[in-house]
C-alpha cells in the first residue's frame, strides 16, 4: 500500500483556477476583467464594525478569549438564533469561528470517523468536498431534481451502512435553491431514521428572495438536546459583507458534539481573533443591515437575470443565495472552454460548473486516486450576482452576445 498526504493529492478548486486566470489576463491586457466568478459583494460592512474593532484594540482587549469565543458575543448570537432562526441553544453549544469555512472544517473533524461516508449534493460548493477528504471522510453524492432540490429517493439509494453525515446547504451555493419546510422535514426524517448526523450550512440565510429562510435545527427544538442531530453553521461574511474579517459560528446540536468541536478548536485555533469578535458584537446590533443587503442583491437578480432565463440559460431565477448556474451547452463548448474563451475574448470571468460537480475517486484506504467530474456539471457555468449592478449587466450582456455570435441562442 502506498501512502501519500491526502491534502497534496487534492487539486485546488476551480474557483482558484479562475481567480488566477483572471489576474493573469488583467496583467497581460491592462484592462479590468469583469468579475462574475467571485462571491464578493459590492456593498461594504457597516462602519460601526471597524470602529468596534479599533476600539477593542486601543483598549487593549487583545488577549485570548475562551476557545468557544467571547461569552458576550455568544449571548448576542443565542438571542439572534432564537429570534431569527428559531434555534434554542445555551451559549455553551455556540462556537465562534474564523469564518464559517473554518467552522465547517472543525465540525467535520469533530464528527469524522475516518473511512465513513458524508452525503453531499451532486452540485456542491467544492470546499465541502475538500474538507470532507481532508477529514478522512468518503464523499458520496446525492441527486438533485430539476429545481436543484435534494432528491430523497436518491439519498436513500446512494447511502449505505457506512454513511454517517448528511450535508444540507440552503440557500445553496452554487444553485440558489431554497428548501421549504416540507423538504427540510423530509431530509430530517430520513436522517433520523438512518441514524445520521446533519450539517446545515446556512451561510446565505439572509439572501432569500422567494419564501423564507428556514433553519433545519429549528425543527428539532422541542426534542431533548441529547436527541438532536442537526449542527448549524452561519457567517457574518455574506449578511454583513464581512468576508475578510473571517467571522462565523457553529451551533452544535448537543453537549457531546460541543465537547468534540471544543477539542478541535483548541487544537486548531486556540481561540477566534479577539478584536474581530468585538466587531461581531457591533455587527449584531446593526439589525436592519442584512435586509438592506438582501434587497440590493435581489434588485440585481430581478433586473439582470431574466434575460438569461429568456435566452434559455436559466430555468428559473434562483430563489436565494448569490449565484446562478447557467446551462451553456448550446454554445457547443465544454464549460471549461466556455469559461476560458469568455475570459479570453470578452474579458468576463465565470466559473466552469465542473468544479461544482466533483467526483473524487478513492481507494479502499481512503487515498485519492483521481478527481473526476460529473459530466452534467460540465454544461454549466456559475455567475455571482452580488456584484456591482453595472458590472453584472455588462458581464451578462457580453456573455449573451458571445453565445449569439456563435448562434447558440
Ligand atoms: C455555502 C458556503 N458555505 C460557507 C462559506 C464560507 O464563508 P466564510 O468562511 O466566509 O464564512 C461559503 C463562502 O463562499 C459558502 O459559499
Amino acid at each position: 500500500m502506498s501512502h501519500s498526504p491526502v491534502a497534496r493529492a487534492i487539486p485546488s478548486s476551480s474557483l482558484h483556477e479562475i481567480f488566477r486566470a483572471a489576474d493573469v489576463r488583467e496583467q497581460s491586457t491592462g484592462t479590468p476583467v469583469i468579475r462574475l466568478h467571485v462571491g464578493e459583494p459590492y456593498f461594504t460592512p457597516p462602519p460601526e464594525v471597524a470602529d468596534a474593532i479599533a476600539e477593542a484594540q486601543r483598549a487593549g482587549r487583545t488577549s485570548y478569549t475562551d476557545v468557544e469565543g467571547l461569552p458576550e458575543l455568544r449571548r448576542a448570537l443565542a438571542a439572534k438564533l432564537e429570534l431569527e432562526n428559531g434555534i434554542e441553544t445555551p451559549i455553551s453549544r455556540i462556537f465562534v469561528t474564523p469564518g464559517s469555512c473554518q467552522g465547517l472544517q472543525a465540525l467535520l473533524f469533530s464528527m469524522a470517523e475516518p473511512g465513513t461516508e458524508i452525503l453531499l449534493p451532486d452540485l456542491h460548493w467544492p470546499i465541502h468536498v475538500q474538507q470532507s477528504l481532508i477529514a478522512g471522510l468518503r464523499p458520496v453524492f446525492y441527486g438533485l431534481d430539476e429545481h436543484y432540490f435534494p432528491d430523497l429517493d436518491s439519498i436513500a439509494e446512494v447511502s449505505g451502512p457506512a454513511s454517517r453525515i448528511l450535508l444540507v446547504n440552503s440557500p445553496a451555493n452554487p444553485t440558489g435553491a431554497v428548501l421549504d419546510a416540507e423538504r427540510l422535514q423530509g431530509l430530517l426524517d430520513l436522517a433520523r431514521e438512518r441514524g445520521w448526523q446533519v450539517i446545515s450550512d446556512e451561510a446565505y440565510e439572509h439572501f432569500v428572495y422567494e419564501g423564507n429562510h428556514l433553519s433545519l435545527a429549528a425543527r428539532e427544538r422541542d426534542l431533548p438536546a441529547e436527541q438532536r442531530i442537526v449542527h448549524s453553521v452561519f457567517t457574518f461574511s455574506k449578511s454583513l459583507a464581512m468576508t475578510g474579517y473571517r467571522l462565523g459560528y457553529v451551533v452544535t446540536a448537543n453537549d457531546a458534539a460541543a465537547s468534540g468541536i471544543r477539542v478541535v478548536q483548541e487544537a486548531g485555533i486556540i481561540a477566534p481573533p479577539t478584536p474581530v469578535q468585538y466587531g461581531g458584537i457591533a455587527a449584531l446590533q446593526m439589525t436592519g443591515t442584512a435586509e438592506v443587503n438582501r434587497k440590493l442583491v435581489q434588485q440585481n437578480r430581478d433586473a439582470v437575470l431574466p434575460a438569461l432565463r429568456d435566452a434559455g440559460l436559466l430555468r428559473e431565477l434562483p430563489a436565494g443565495g448569490w449565484y446562478a448556474m447557467l446551462d451553456v451547452s448550446k454554445a457547443g463548448l465544454s464549460a471549461e472552454d466556455f469559461a476560458a474563451r469568455l475570459l479570453e475574448e470578452r474579458g468576463v470571468a465565470v466559473v466552469a460548473g465542473s468544479g461544482f460537480g466533483l467526483r473524487p475517486q478513492l481507494d479502499k484506504h481512503g487515498g485519492l486516486t483521481a478527481m473526476e467530474t460529473d459530466p452534467n456539471a460540465g454544461k454549466l457555468v456559475r455567475i455571482a450576482f452580488c456584484v456591482d449592478p453595472k458590472v453584472l449587466q455588462s458581464g451578462v450582456d457580453a456573455l449573451l452576445e458571445f453565445g449569439r455570435d456563435r448562434n447558440a441562442w
